[in-house]
């Protein structure tokens, strides 16, 4: 049986292409590719600096490294995301503290952020890890007013929004990670991600100090930059200045990335057209979409759906080919953070991950294959009466 996935990759001819031409080249890894996909990212996204690293985990673990964040630090972010946004604190030695979300727009809830921040003397918390869940574009801005007054950095997860966007108090258009408001932004190239590389990861900042740790700590801590030695034995002279790590992102999947970029806003632009399409298909049906769903800026790496038989559901439409998945089961609730910090409770994000159901959502989706995933939806409910 064909199985319909809620999320795949496309790679056309012209991808293929871009691969094959690296591999004819001198450099496989750290060659021209690199910088020349980093400058593309960062106009496309609309930031002065980008970073390429090797997935979305390790964009976040340097962004935190970046940003300061050692044993002691307390950090905030939302339950319903990927456990890499709460585990590069902990990767770091600091502390990771999770807020509820607010059940119109299923992302970290800016009022319970606001109240902790309230209980706490000023300085007690360093960051917050807001994530445009499932493309949602997070209002940053609102993020940044609350994060400043408490002198605390913000570091965005875009990885499900690069081209996303929120509108601003004075009606401008703020591209998810595009560093007006956020101090650093991740994005990754996961294969069910908006750009595709197989791995890879982005870092964008508008600030040149994360800039420029970020490329030390991405390749060693080493350098070469003769303006950034201590001294200067001759031409083959490095030095390693801080604690880094291999998290290269290889020419080869730069120039997949450089080719898949050139295809983001189709993409963007057929994902909000199998959205409204959704939309429109389950009106009438007992099944619940987030409000932020009708946002013109959502980038719609993922189509959620919330359904009280959500099990049933799952399963009926695995027997008919479809596979759907759950984004996510809450952070706080698997057993490493549970052994951590014990059993913890956010009603919200719990009320959630109880009905959530991720039904197919990408760019090579056919029309015929959404018509069977809605129908198939249908008559799951005229079969259930429910
Ligand atoms: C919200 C979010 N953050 C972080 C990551 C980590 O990215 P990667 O899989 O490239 O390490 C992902 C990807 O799965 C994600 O969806």
């Amino acid at each position: 049986m064909k199985i319909i996935p809620y999320g795949k990759q496309y790679i056309s001819e012209l991808d293929i292409q871009a691969v094959v031409s690296v591999l004819q080249e001198d450099f496989l890894t750290q060659g021209p590719k690199v910088k020349e996909f980093e400058d593309k990212f960062a106009s496309y996204i609309g930031s002065q600096y980008a970073v390429a690293v090797s997935n979305g985990t390790a964009a976040l673990h340097l962004s935190a490294l970046a940003l300061g964040v050692r044993e002691g630090s307390r950090v905030i972010t939302s339950p319903i995301t990927f456990t890499s946004s709460a585990n590069c604190i902990r990767f770091c030695g600091g502390s990771i503290e999770f807020c509820d979300i607010d059940p119109n727009t299923n992302c970290l809830d800016i009022n319970a952020v606001r109240t902790k921040l309230e209980s706490a003397t000023k300085g007690t918390y360093q960051g917050i890890i807001p994530v445009d869940f499932a493309g949602y574009a997070v209002d940053m801005e609102a993020f940044r007013k609350l994060a400043s007054e408490y002198d605390m950095w913000i570091l965005e997860d875009s990885c499900h929004a690069p081209g996303g966007f929120f509108n601003a108090q004075d009606g401008s258009q703020q591209n998810c990670g595009n560093g007006m408001f956020a101090d650093a932004a991740i994005f990754s190239f996961h294969p069910v991600k908006h750009i595709a590389c197989g791995e890879g990861g982005m870092i964008t900042t508008n600030d040149p100090n994360i800039y420029n740790k970020l490329l030390l700590l991405r390749s060693h801590g080493i350098t070469k930059d003769p303006n950034a030695l201590t001294k200067n034995d001759g031409a083959w002279y490095y030095e390693m200045q801080s604690l880094g790590y291999n998290y290269r992102m290889p020419d080869l999947l730069c120039a997949l990335g450089i080719s898949q970029l050139d295809r983001a806003q189709e993409g963007l632009k057929i994902r909000r057209e199998i959205a409204k399409n959704y939309l429109k298909a389950f009106s009438s049906l007992p099944v619940t979409i987030s409000k932020s769903s009708l946002h013109p800026g959502h980038a719609f790496h993922l189509f959620v759906i919330q359904v009280d038989e959500r099990k049933a559901l799952y399963d009926y439409l695995k027997e008919n080919g479809i596979s759907a998945q759950i984004h996510y089961i809450p952070v706080h609730k698997q057993p490493y953070y549970v052994e951590l910090y014990g059993e913890q409770v956010f009603k919200h994000a719990e009320a959630y991950y109880e009905r959530c159901l991720s039904i197919p959502m990408y760019p090579s989706l056919s029309s015929n294959d959404q018509t069977y995933v809605i129908e198939t939806i249908v008559q799951f409910y005229k079969q259930n009466h429910v």
